[in-house]
Formats: C-alpha cells, sequence, structure tokens
C-alpha cells in the first residue's frame, strides 16, 4: 500500500502547462517593473482588477469520475490547498519571471524551502559544501539534522575561490551560499562556484534573499536553484512568513513534491501579501540601497567603528565583484554589519550593546529586509545558537551589530545610530 501510495501522490498535480512562466500573458518583452506588478495573475470570471485571496483548503469537481481523473493525473488542477491554491500559484509564477527561472515553488518560510532544498536534492552519503557565513538557522538545519540523517555538511569561506574548489569531494551534490551573505553582507563569486558546479556535476543554489531579483538574478549567473525568504523583502514590510525556490521546471517538480508530501505550503493569505509586495520591489530596493549607501558613509567614517562590512564601500574587497553581479545601479543592499570598538570599561559587546540600546527610532529585532530600519547583535541572537568555533569562523564577533537600513529618511537613521556610538 504504501508503495502504491507513494506512486499516486507522485501523480497529483503534475503541472498544468499553464501554470509554468513561459505561458504567462506577459510573453517576454516586457520590463522587469512591468513583470513585477502584472505578471502571473489569471483573473476569474469576475473579472476581478486585483489579484483575490482564494482561501479554501479543498476544491469540488464536476463528478465522481472528474475527482477520479484529477487523482490519476489524466486530468490537472486544484486537488488540494497543500499542494497548489491559486493564490500561490499567482505569487509563484511572478516570482519566476522576476528571477528568469521557468518555475517558482512557494513554501510556508525561508527555512521551508532550505529544508525542501535539502529533502529534494540530497540523500545519506551525499556531501552538501555550503559557504561559512550563513544565517545561524541554516547551519542548524544542516548541522543537526542533514547530518542526522547521513549528509555529510562542510563549509568554506565563501569568498575563496580556491577553497570552494579544494572543498569539493566526489560525493558532493550541492554548493550552497547566500550572496550577499547573512550578517556580513560577504559576496561569493555565483559565476566561478556555477562552473565549479558544471565541472563536478553538483547543484548550485544560492540564497537570494539579502539582493533580491532587483538587484540579482542568480540563474543567470548560471546558478541551478534560487532561494528565497519572502518574509524579508519580499514582503518588505515585516508582516508574513514565506519561502520559495526558483529553478528549472525538473528541479521545481523534485522541490514540489517535497512541499506537498511534507506540508511545507504557503498559506494563500501570505502569497497575496508577497504578490502585491513584489510590485513594488524595485523601488523599495532603489530607496533601500540610497539610504544604505548613505549609513555606510557615515559609519566608515566614525572613530568608534573598526570595520564596516558592505560591499557598496569601494575599498570592500568585493566591490568589484558585487558591482559585476549586481544589476541595480548603487545596489549593494540594505545589510551591513558594522564592528564597535571597546572603550573604556566597556569590552566590544558591551560597546555593540550601548550603541543598540541608544537607539529611539531604529526597532531592536532579528528580522530584516522591513521598510523599518532594524539593528541586530547576531553573536547572542540570530547566530547564538552556533557554536563560539562556528561563529568565529563565520566572522561573527561580539562588536558586530546587523543593520537593516529601512526606508525612513536616512538623516533620521544615522542621527540614532550616533547617539550611542558618539557617547561611546
Ligand atoms: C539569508 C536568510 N535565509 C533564510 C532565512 C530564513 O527565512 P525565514 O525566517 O523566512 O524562515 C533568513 C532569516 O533571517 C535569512 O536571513
Amino acid at each position: 500500500m504504501s508503495q502504491s501510495q507513494t506512486q499516486d501522490e507522485s501523480n497529483l498535480n503534475t503541472l498544468d502547462p499553464n501554470w509554468r512562466n513561459d505561458a504567462l500573458d506577459l510573453g517576454l518583452d516586457y520590463g522587469m517593473q512591468t513583470i513585477a506588478v502584472r505578471a502571473g495573475q489569471h483573473r476569474t470570471d469576475e473579472g476581478e482588477h486585483s489579484e483575490p485571496i482564494f482561501t479554501t483548503s479543498s476544491y469540488v469537481y464536476q463528478s465522481a469520475a472528474d475527482a477520479a481523473a484529477h487523482f490519476d493525473g489524466t486530468k490537472t488542477g486544484n486537488v488540494y490547498s497543500r499542494h497548489t491554491n491559486p493564490s500561490v500559484r499567482t505569487f509563484e509564477r511572478r516570482l519566476a519571471a522576476l528571477e528568469n527561472g521557468e518555475r517558482a515553488v512557494a513554501t510556508a518560510s525561508g527555512m521551508g524551502a532550505i529544508l525542501t532544498m535539502c529533502l529534494a536534492y540530497l540523500k545519506a552519503g551525499d556531501h552538501l559544501l555550503a559557504a561559512n557565513q550563513l544565517f545561524g538557522s541554516s547551519i542548524g538545519l544542516f548541522n543537526n539534522y542533514m547530518a542526522k540523517f547521513g549528509v555529510e555538511v562542510s563549509y568554506v569561506d565563501c569568498f575563496d575561490n580556491d577553497a570552494w574548489a579544494k572543498a569539493v569531494q566526489p560525493n558532493t551534490k550541492v554548493i550552497y551560499c547566500e550572496s550577499p551573505s547573512n550578517p556580513l553582507a560577504q559576496i561569493c563569486d555565483i559565476g566561478y562556484l556555477s562552473q565549479l558546479c558544471k565541472a563536478n556535476d553538483i547543484l548550485l543554489v544560492v540564497d537570494n534573499c539579502f539582493a533580491t531579483p532587483a538587484l540579482q538574478r542568480p540563474l543567470d549567473l548560471g546558478a541551478d536553484v534560487v532561494i528565497h525568504s519572502a518574509t524579508k523583502y519580499l514582503d518588505g514590510q515585516g508582516r508574513v512568513l514565506g519561502g520559495a525556490l526558483v529553478g528549472s521546471d525538473k528541479l521545481m517538480q523534485e522541490a514540489f513534491t517535497v512541499v506537498r508530501s511534507g506540508g511545507i505550503s504557503m498559506s494563500p493569505f501570505n502569497a497575496w501579501v508577497f504578490t502585491k509586495g513584489l510590485e513594488t520591489l524595485k523601488l523599495r530596493m532603489q530607496a533601500h540601497c540610497q539610504n544604505a549607501n548613505q549609513v555606510a558613509a557615515f559609519l566608515v567614517n566614525h572613530p568608534n567603528v573598526s570595520t564596516v562590512h558592505f560591499s557598496g564601500l569601494s575599498d570592500h574587497p568585493a566591490h568589484e565583484l558585487a558591482t559585476c553581479q549586481h544589476h541595480m545601479k548603487d545596489g549593494y543592499g540594505a545589510i551591513m554589519g558594522f564592528e564597535v570598538k571597546p572603550s573604556g570599561s566597556l569590552d566590544s559587546k558591551a560597546a555593540a550593546w550601548h550603541v543598540i540600546d541608544s537607539t529611539q527610532m531604529v526597532s531592536i529585532t532579528n528580522n530584516l529586509g522591513d521598510a523599518k530600519t532594524t539593528i541586530t547583535h547576531p553573536a547572542t541572537t540570530t547566530h547564538f545558537r552556533l557554536t563560539a568555533e562556528a561563529r568565529a569562523e563565520a566572522g561573527v564577533n561580539d562588536g558586530l551589530i546587523r543593520l537593516s537600513v529601512g526606508l525612513e529618511d536616512v538623516e533620521d537613521i544615522i542621527k540614532d545610530l550616533a547617539r550611542g556610538l558618539d557617547s561611546l
């Protein structure tokens, strides 16, 4: 029974060709902003202008035979919202178009997308090679759970191309990185990694959550799969959780079966929020980046800041690479790390906490990619669960502060940061 059940499940909701990116109403001749506003929507007979929210868990059939045809795969269409939902599909199609992928698969959160990637593309005995600068929960998932199921995991310095090449093993199946990375906004050479992967039959998976397709399209640079925490800039206002994978039809079909079987699905309401978020993504990212460039310029000149990790600075080691990889002019993202110097009796951690606690407007929170500027002490929050050794390797020291520069007036953001930095 279990085997035939698995077989039946895999027949459910095989792709309706109309859901594919290449069947978008728009065709291929539209600009990115037009795609962001219009792609993926299929109007119902009601003629609604804006995208509706389909809050339904299941779908009805014309007859018993029609139901059977949906289940045996002779007919395509919705059967259950854990599998597919029209609001989720609109978001998937719009995001796929923006990332220039054939298809996207939405998930309940960014971590849900990363777990889906692991379950779809790795098995016991495989090796996952990852950048050592990653969001803390991604490292936790790889070390605590993938390792538990027999996947070998190792890490390399994300900016060291030779180290990547040396770390490839015969059983390496996935190379995984974030670019820019959390929390130091480090940049990986996606083109180089793509060549390395192609030469060794490895999948290249890039978390594009910090750049978003408004700044960078990893698939165009040679990646096989893009990961998103939609929770961040795709929403852009810190309202709901979600995630997505984007790539070829074939790879996405494998991801889709994991999401459907494992129940890692996105809620229709959240999908609607993200769909509407995508409409303003490029405009928001432009404004975020402009503010971030000015905040970085302020921080780099402050006497109580020892280092600013932001590829928009012309002397950053990855400045040129980021300039090539990001297609938005002066768009280096809006997340940066900066290290606060110890001062008097305050060690670096106390000095960093002083700067955080002195803010009056900026939000002390671990989320990022929000219209509101957020400030975080990674060593004691997002990266707290890592071993001290892993934290050190990832460059997460006690004086490090992560800033997600928002859309407030930049003078107010700078004034709020100066309050603590000036009084050290
Ligand atoms: C780079 C990156 N990827 C993935 C995630 C996980 O996303 P979520 O919180 O939506 O599960 C985060 C969360 O902060 C992140 O920063």
